[in-house]
């Protein structure tokens, strides 16, 4: 199965991919955690995507879908992705439908803007292996602390206020525009994200599953 989650930044989109690639037992991709990754290893592709990121301005199309080529070319794709973070603009898609890829279903969650800033501010990333957490929504077992790794808990430098605000900006002009592109193609799934993250899950995966 190939998936497309789409939403506002901190829409959930990371934490929905993560629950459904376990059940599915496919690889989640995030181009947000590529690109951070690549940033802490200092290669080219990190340089040149850090004055985007940290402003919170989209990487240019044609890095982005590079890199993305480059991924689901690997052994653990052939079966199907979950694409989280990707596409973000219109000719990214159109990139992705010349590369021969057909995708399912496109999971579009919604959460309101208001919302999105008092979530983004209590959100701790594990500098390690990437896992997510919210100080009130989803704390770790042990403060500062990654469950899952022992990693330490970090706060994104994109999610200050200032930067989350035009991240949003950069998602209504840019991004949004893909549920009607989407939508025409008869793939859309919109799920109300503002409620608790398993009744989301749950939703997500009985459209899925049947
Ligand atoms: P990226 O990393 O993709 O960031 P984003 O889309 O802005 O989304 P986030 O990762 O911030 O949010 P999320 O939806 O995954 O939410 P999460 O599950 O963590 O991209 C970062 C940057 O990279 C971009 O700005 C751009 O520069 C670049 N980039 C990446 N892809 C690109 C592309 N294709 N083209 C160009 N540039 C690209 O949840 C957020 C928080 O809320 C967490 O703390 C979580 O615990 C909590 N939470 C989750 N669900 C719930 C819930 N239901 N209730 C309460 N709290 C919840
Ligand atoms: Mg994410």
């Amino acid at each position: 199965m190939m998936l497309i989650l789409l939403g506002a930044p901190g829409a959930g989109k990371g934490t929905q991919a993560e629950l459904i690639c376990q059940r599915l037992h496919i690889p989640a991709i995030s181009t947000g955690n590529i690109l951070r990754e690549a940033l802490k290893s200092g290669t080219e592709l990190g340089q040149k995507a850090k004055t985007f990121m940290d402003a919170g301005n989209l990487v240019p199309d044609d890095v982005v879908i590079d890199m993305l080529k480059e991924r689901i070319a690997q052994p653990d794709c052939k079966d199907g992705f979950i694409l989280d973070g990707f596409p973000r603009t219109i000719p990214q898609a159109e990139a992705l439908d010349a590369m021969g890829v057909v995708i399912d279903r496109v999971i579009d969650i919604e959460v309101p803007d208001e919302k999105i800033v008092t979530r983004m501010s209590g959100r701790r990333v594990c500098e390690k292996c990437g896992a997510s957490y919210h100080l009130v929504y989803n704390p770790p077992k042990v403060e500062g602390v990654c469950d899952k790794c022992a990693g330490a808990l970090v706060q994104r430098k994109d999610d200050n206020a200032e930067t989350v605000r035009d991240r949003l900006t950069v998602y209504h002009n840019q991004t949004e525009p893909l549920k009607s592109y989407y939508a025409a193609q008869g793939k859309l799934f919109e799920v109300n994200g503002d409620r608790d993250v398993e009744v989301i899950s749950a939703d997500i995966l009985k459209e899925l599953e049947g």
